[in-house]
């Protein structure tokens, strides 16, 4: 490559007609996947105090809200529920009529060219707020598998188009696919959370889904956000257990890892923009500190050139307004 004064990279820079055609990554509608709370009620809309913009919706609210995002063209949702009641076994996560299951049906029935992704955890159905069963106070690894496979079961027999299990549990993804397999949903895919850390960053989602662990922390499931081997390892084993969309979570903090997922493993990858880099840049800009759209846009610019495919975000709504 030639050098200075024969090579000026500002050439390319000087309009922006240059500039569009030298662009090398383009952010569209094609990538987002907008989050979604849901609970029991009627005529429900309570907006979640860290993330403004966001609600925990009944679930005719949650219809007329994803009638929205189909008008503005964003191709899925994931939804999280928050459930009537919780137990040790979460047991809502499950039933045949829980929250999921009940919103599901209502979307794919009212709004059906949406596609509809379900988040399989455990964490917002029990009552100690863990991702899996306990024993001994400690989340208990093969016996929630069977709970995962059960839960991930009844949100396809109630439509879900795609199941994303967020829980870490070790070998949930072999669990769910067969599981699934056996009951003829061999083309649901599975989007899993692969390398999801044990972040500071879920705090204000923790308070939209009313999932707080009540005692301890999810450190023992979630990975140590000092490890990037590890997620290529965690990546590696969903990948031979049949996951078909690997997560990175969160995003910001960890786009080495979304870049070096891309690049050693040629599979489509996810990457969740989660609740707290939502919170942080909704905060700055209420004060008035920073411009949020463009701080919006940059951020997820950057997730996509880091190697992300997808683009889980709450932001969603508001770029797509803005693209
Ligand atoms: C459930 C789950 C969490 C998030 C997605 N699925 C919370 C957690 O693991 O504590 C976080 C999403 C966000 O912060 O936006 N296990």
């Amino acid at each position: 490559m030639s050098t200075f004064p024969i090579y000026r990279p500002r050439r390319l820079r000087a309009n922006e007609n240059l500039r569009r055609l030298v662009r090398e990554t383009a952010l569209s509608v094609d990538d987002l996947i907008y989050p979604m709370f849901v609970m029991h009620g009627n005529d429900t809309a309570i907006e979640i105090s860290a993330m403004p913009g966001c609600y925990q919706y009944s679930v005719d609210r949650l219809v007329i809200a994803a009638k929205e995002l189909v008008t503005l063209g964003i191709p899925g949702i994931i939804l999280f529920g928050i459930p009537a009641s919780k137990n040790p076994l979460g047991t809502e996560a499950y039933a045949e009529d829980g929250i999921i299951q009940q919103a599901v049906r209502a979307i794919k029935d009212a709004v059906p060219d949406l596609l509809v992704i379900t988040d399989v955890c455990l964490c917002e159905y029990t009552d100690h707020g863990h991702c899996g069963l306990i024993e001994a106070n400690e989340v208990q690894n093969d016996p929630t598998l069977e709970l995962l496979a059960k839960e991930s079961l009844s949100h396809a027999r109630a439509g879900a188009d795609v199941i994303a299990p967020s829980d870490m549990m070790d070998g949930r993804v072999g669990a769910i696919r067969e599981a699934l397999d056996e009951n003829g949903y061999e083309n649901i895919p599975i989007m899993a959370y692969s390398a999801k850390y044990a972040s500071a960053f879920y705090g204000p989602f923790r308070e939209a889904a009313e999932s707080a662990p009540q005692f301890g922390d999810r450190r023992s499931y979630q990975m140590d956000p000092a490890n990037a081997e590890e997620a290529l390892r965690e990546v590696a084993l969903d990948i031979q257990e049949g996951a078909d969309i690997l997560m990175v979570k969160p995003a910001l903090a960890y786009l080495d890892v979304i870049h070096r997922v891309k690049t050693e493993f040629q599979v489509p990858v996810a990457a969740y923009n989660v609740s707290g880099e939502y919170a942080m840049i909704k905060a700055a800009a209420q004060n008035g500190w920073i411009d949020e759209a463009r701080v919006a846009l940059e951020t997820l610019t950057s997730i996509k050139r880091a190697g992300a495919d997808m683009i889980l975000t709450y932001f969603a709504k508001f770029v797509v307004e803005r693209l």
